[in-house]
């Protein structure tokens, strides 16, 4: 028995050397020292010893089982060891290579023009509405007073998703919306998306972005329009800028004006970017017609109050002295980078 143990011992010592990770070290101890293994296994035959010989084989088994389970320790640490240094190895950060330059995103032109005017009229106590891009006709249209035999309501002109809802082709409806919902006094503007079954060129697109205004309240006159329009323009223009009201026909307006701001290149001598006009359009306004504020609950002879639309395209295109539409909407790197 003892010459077992020994050799058990033996052999255990020339596995150990042989064993090459934490996975084999683990079957090594179950095969030599587990409660099926060699030496376990070699000790339940004690009982066939004589009571002389029970302590002596005793004592060398736990002797070779502490030797076999050093050993072993001793492997799985040397292993441990082994396997921390190459993983740090393989996890080597070379600090030497250059690193990647992270693209650093910022706001498209039209998002920065757009900010900058809402800026000014919060700045004037204005609040931000919005209002859905899929529209009923009768905000679109009818409640604006645009009759249905109107241009604008042309398949042409206008994209329906059916007869009574379109996308709309204005941000107008959400005037009715807001006045519908809201007593006066009312100020506020109404930023978006508005689609217009338009062919793509330089200069329109299907999809283009309007912002609203609109005010309403008691003794709310024309002057009130020219001095909101004013402090608009020079706030995005400079001081210099001057507005002017060229009369015009809306629906929903009366009286109605295109307004033009002075050149803001040739401070109205006249050159190309206003075609040698001294002035560019910049928007469509008007006094809210009664039949309006009425068709929205809002009493036309207690109330009165002004509107105008402005084409956020149009604004941001001579802001940066773009000259075609579509760049806004390519996403080409190369001309966001600029902004
Ligand atoms: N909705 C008009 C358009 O798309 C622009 C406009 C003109 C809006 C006059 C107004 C306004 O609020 O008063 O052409």
């Amino acid at each position: 028995m003892k010459e077992k143990i020994e050799n058990i011992k033996s052999q255990a010592m020339a596995e150990i050397e042989t064993i090459s990770d934490l996975k084999l070290a683990d079957e090594f101890r179950v095969k030599y020292l587990g409660k099926k293994g060699e030496l376990t296994s070699v000790l339940r035959g004690m009982g066939a010893l004589s009571p002389e010989e029970r302590p002596i084989i005793g004592a060398l088994a736990n002797k070779v089982r502490e030797q076999i389970e050093e050993s072993l320790q001793n492997k799985i640490e040397a292993l441990s060891a082994k396997q921390q240094d190459e993983k740090l190895a393989a996890e080597e950060i070379d600090v030497t290579i250059h690193g990647k330059k992270p693209q650093v995103g910022r706001l498209h032109p039209l998002s920065a023009v757009l900010d900058r005017i809402k800026d000014i009229f919060i700045g004037m106590g204005f609040t931000i509405a919005e209002g859905p891009e899929v529209e009923l006709d009768y905000y679109n249209f009818e409640a604006l007073n645009i009759p249905k035999n109107h241009p604008a309501r042309d398949s042409q002109d206008t994209f329906y998703i059916n007869e009574n809802v379109v996308l709309r082709s204005q941000t107008s409806p959400v005037q009715v919306r807001v006045m519908e919902n809201t007593k006066p006094p009312i100020r506020i503007i109404a930023p978006g998306r508005v689609y217009r079954s338009d062919a793509v060129d330089a200069t329109h697109s299907p999809l283009f972005h309007q912002i609203e205004g609109l005010v309403v309240d008691k003794g709310i006159t024309m002057g009130d329009l020219k001095g909101t329009l004013e402090v608009f323009v020079r706030a995005l223009y400079g001081e210099e800028a001057k507005v002017r009201f060229r009369p015009h026909h809306f629906p929903f307006t009366e009286p109605s004006a295109e307004v033009d701001v002075s050149c803001f290149v040739c401070n109205g001598e006249g050159c190309s970017v206003c075609k040698g006009e001294g002035w560019i359009e910049i928007l469509g306004a008007g006094m809210v017609h009664p039949r309006v504020l009425k068709n929205c609950g809002i009493d036309p002879e207690v109330y009165s109050g002004f509107a105008f639309g402005l084409g956020l395209e149009r604004v941001a295109m001579r802001h940066y002295d773009i000259d075609d539409l579509r760049l806004f909407f390519d996403n080409d790197m190369r001309f966001l980078k600029q902004f």
